[in-house]
């Protein structure tokens, strides 16, 4: 990184800039944004085609690793109830300030793998994670998701799985 880095005022990347280069060396600057509905990112270039996924009517969705929220403030309008969950607190705290404490969306800090997790016993009409499952054990994470959808129900994942290189499966 450039000695005097630039960064955009995203608390979060700050933070994390001036835990790794120094805070002296990290300048705040600020720019304008876009309103929240136009912000697009390459995750957020999913969110249209993971709404076509749903099933008609769900009564409740269930948003893994939803980071600030987007997804989740879309499915929000789609169905009755939403609960969001990451393991970042900081990601939940973003979320709440963009999109609000309450309405139809439960935000929930904690790990998907956590089986004390205050998820629905029922579970749910339809189960998301965006760019979420590679952060996981691929195999409890993938059983987990599974088991949290009734019947009927979609799993719709975006998903960039990092897989063993050649060298590495040739080890084994
Ligand atoms: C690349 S971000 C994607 C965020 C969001 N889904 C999006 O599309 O912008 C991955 C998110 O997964 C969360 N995450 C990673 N491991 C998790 C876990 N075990 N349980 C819940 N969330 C997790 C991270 O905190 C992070 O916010």
């Amino acid at each position: 990184m450039r000695r005097n880095s630039v960064l955009r005022q995203d608390s979060v990347h700050l933070r994390l800039a001036s835990r790794w280069v120094g805070g002296s060396r990290v300048r705040r600057m600020w720019m304008p944004q876009l309103p929240q509905p136009l912000r697009w990112d390459h995750n957020a270039h999913y969110h249209r085609w993971l709404l076509h996924q749903l099933p008609l009517a769900p009564r409740n969705v269930l948003d893994v690793g939803c980071g600030a929220g987007g997804l989740a403030a879309k499915l929000a309008v789609r169905t009755a109830h939403v609960d969001a969950v990451d393991v970042s607190a900081p990601m939940i705290t973003r979320a709440r300030t963009l999109y609000g404490p309450t309405g139809n969306i439960r935000w929930l800090v904690g790990d998907l793998l956590d089986p004390g997790l205050p998820l629905e016993h029922e579970g749910y009409d339809a189960v998301t994670a965006v760019s979420s499952l590679h952060h996981m054990p691929l195999q409890p994470a993938l059983r987990r998701l599974a088991g949290l959808v009734r019947p009927g129900g979609v799993l719709a994942i975006i998903g960039f799985y990092r897989r063993a290189s050649p060298t590495v499966l040739s080890r084994r």
